[in-house]
């Protein structure tokens, strides 16, 4: 139980790698609220994690949005000691194909998303809260095609770190978890047939030193990390879960 009696809120944690989380969290104690835009999802996901866990709908881009989570958060729970900003998504984005909406949306979801989380979320932050980013680990490599996601979540990165200055006062910690390819839904999202996603898959194992992709529960793992008070001596940071694919 290495999060008993804390509360936490999850965003994008009705798919992969937020709702591993979501159960890991709740098999250690935690009390859990979770965000998505699918509300088709909600009832899978209720059943997944069980009726103590509150899923709300809300859009990461929506400053309004995250406000009223935050405030049912406040009512339900009185307050919030660990935030995992983890919505996000990608699309490929070849530099000579860029547009404006494509710009928008990564830039909204992975950049502004996470600042209007954060912002709604300080108000209730409790003395000690721990607060987990979710980047990629493409934000050290960069990735062919992928250029905006791996800008996204480099700026994520950064204000891992100014965000850690700015909190030192109230003892809130801010870390990043940089995942690597990790089989979860997101793969099905990036517009490419079943069988471009299983050659994508099979080409992009073929670069992972540890020879495979990695699971969602493998992200959780290091979150429940920089969750628990066992991280209490670790800010600013980002920890790499890639498989070893931007570190060796
Ligand atoms: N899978 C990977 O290989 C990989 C690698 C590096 C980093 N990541 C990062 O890991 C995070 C989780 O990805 P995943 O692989 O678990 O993907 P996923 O299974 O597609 O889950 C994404 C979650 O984010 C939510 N979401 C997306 N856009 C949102 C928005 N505008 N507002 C609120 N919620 C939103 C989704 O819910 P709705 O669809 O209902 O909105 C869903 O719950 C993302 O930040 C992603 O960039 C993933």
């Amino acid at each position: 139980m290495r999060l008993s009696g804390k509360t936490a809120l999850i965003t994008g944690g009705t798919s992969g790698i937020g709702l591993a989380t979501a159960k890991l969290f709740i098999k250690e104690g935690a009390r859990v609220v979770v965000t998505g835009r699918d509300k088709s999802r909600f009832a899978y996901v209720q059943a997944e994690l069980g009726e103590g866990a509150l899923i709300l709908a809300a859009d990461v881009r929506s400053s309004e949005a995250m406000q009223e989570v935050t405030a049912q958060v406040q009512q339900v729970f009185g307050g919030l000691d660990i935030l995992f900003a983890n919505a996000g998504y990608v699309i490929p984005t070849p530099l000579q194909s860029i547009d404006g909406s494509q710009y928008d949306d990564i830039m909204d979801v992975s950049v502004k998303g996470v600042v209007f989380t954060m912002q709604a979320a300080l108000p209730i932050f409790r003395e000690g809260a721990s607060v987990i980013l979710t980047t990629s680990f493409i934000d050290q490599t960069g990735k062919h095609g992928l250029s905006l996601v791996a800008a996204a979540k480099a700026a994520a990165r950064s204000l891992a770190r100014s965000w850690s200055y700015e909190l030192l006062d109230r003892k809130i910690r801010v870390n990043a978890v940089a995942p690597g390819g990790i089989e979860t839904p997101l793969l099905g999202k990036l517009g490419l047939s079943e069988a471009e996603v299983e050659t994508f898959k099979t080409q992009f194992t073929s670069t992972v030193p540890l020879g495979r992709m990695g699971q969602a529960e493998e992200i959780a793992a290091a979150v429940l990390y920089l969750a628990s008070d066992e991280s209490r001596y670790v800010v600013g940071t980002e920890l790499v879960v890639d498989g070893g694919c931007s570190q060796l």
